[in-house]
């Protein structure tokens, strides 16, 4: 482990700081500056998935995800205690003393459990994000679950329960997409959501939210993205204005990413989002991102394709989007190069 990243932690760091450090400092254009609570009376729509009509949950879906690339999913079939229970560990989690922390990740070859701030790249990066984040994958349980953290010990118990409902949550969901585009309702079973992963965002106070941002304006690489938050700070951007998400108890924010814009030829976008900090508390969030296995081919779906709407996408293996993801990832031009059928990108 490299022996400096402990002073990186931020939230090892927070208590001790009266100012924004230049290293988390924005350019201008950048900041959230003075919209930093989007005043607007737009919202992002809200789905009651136990409302009777199932033909027009799914059209209710449908629309949202077409308009904002995001919806709100109440009434889920998630217990509010299991939510309770989960939010309350992953507080726990990021709230131990750094070593703790750090002592959890990288136990297996493949480094699968990591924790750090910002991202991955940190000492690649030219400013840094207010944030901490724990990760990891999901499935399988048995072969995963080996390999998160030990602390706080109520986490694999807890959190193996919790993914196993957000899994089945995620299939619901998936299957009436699915429904809605005029695919079979299995088309995104199997190995196109057969590799989720948690990502667990801790967002400690800043002194100066206007400086910063706790995560920069992002579409997500998944097929689809299932948020838990319990508080404000996640921002869509829609028809030129940032829409704040604000938070219903015990609800999820579900939203498309990228792999779901491939295979729906465009039909469904992920639309931009990012998290802003604010200087009061700290602020945890949990995304399940339902990522294809690695082999999985990801293509614009035939059924979706015909002379009149030719594929806007080519067909890769998930690994190769991935591995440009990473490179590319904070510019959503330079991934639409990338993923496009045009091939007008180069490597
Ligand atoms: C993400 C994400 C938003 C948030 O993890 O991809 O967009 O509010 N998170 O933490
Ligand atoms: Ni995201």
């Amino acid at each position: 482990m490299e022996i400096t990243m402990d002073q990186k932690f931020l939230s090892s760091s927070w208590p001790n700081l009266q100012f924004v450090p230049e290293s988390f400092v924005h350019p201008p254009e950048k900041r959230p500056g003075k919209l930093l609570f989007a005043r607007t009376c737009k919202t992002i729509p809200v789905v009651d998935l136990e409302a009777h009509d199932q033909t027009q949950i799914i059209q209710h879906i449908m629309k949202a995800t077409q308009e904002f690339g995001f919806f709100q999913a109440i009434n889920h079939g998630v217990s509010k205690k299991l939510i309770d229970d989960a939010m309350g560990v992953f507080k726990q989690f990021h709230a131990m003393p750094t070593k703790d922390k750090a002592s959890q990740r990288s136990k297996d070859p493949k480094r699968s459990c990591k924790f750090y701030t910002s991202s991955q790249n940190y000492s690649a990066e030219e400013v840094h994000y207010w944030r901490d984040a724990l990760t990891h994958p999901c499935y399988p349980l048995e072969e995963c679950m080996q390999f998160w953290p030990e602390k706080p010990f109520r986490y694999r118990k807890v959190i193996g329960e919790y993914v196993i409902e957000l899994r089945k949550f995620g299939e619901k969901i998936l299957e009436m997409l699915c429904e809605g585009l005029g695919l079979s309702r299995s088309y995104l079973s199997g190995g196109l959501s057969g590799n989720p992963e948690l990502m667990v965002n801790h967002y400690p106070p800043c002194p100066d939210p206007s400086l910063t941002l706790g995560l920069a304006n992002h579409k997500d690489p998944s097929l689809i993205t299932i948020l838990l938050q319990e508080e404000n700070g996640l921002q869509v951007f829609n028809d030129g204005e940032w829409i704040g998400v604000e938070p219903l108890p015990h609800s999820f924010v579900v939203n498309v990413g990228y792999v779901l814009q491939i295979i729906s030829n465009g039909k469904l976008k992920g639309a931009e989002h990012r998290a802003v900090t604010n200087s009061s508390f700290a602020r945890t969030s949990a995304a399940f991102l339902i990522y294809p296995s690695n082999d999985s081919l990801i293509e614009p779906a035939k059924a979706l394709t015909n002379a009149c709407y030719p594929p806007l996408y080519r067909a890769m293996q998930f690994k190769e989007f991935q591995r440009n993801f990473l490179c590319r990832g904070a510019n959503a031009e330079l991934v639409l190069q990338f993923i496009s059928s045009q091939q007008s990108y180069s490597t």
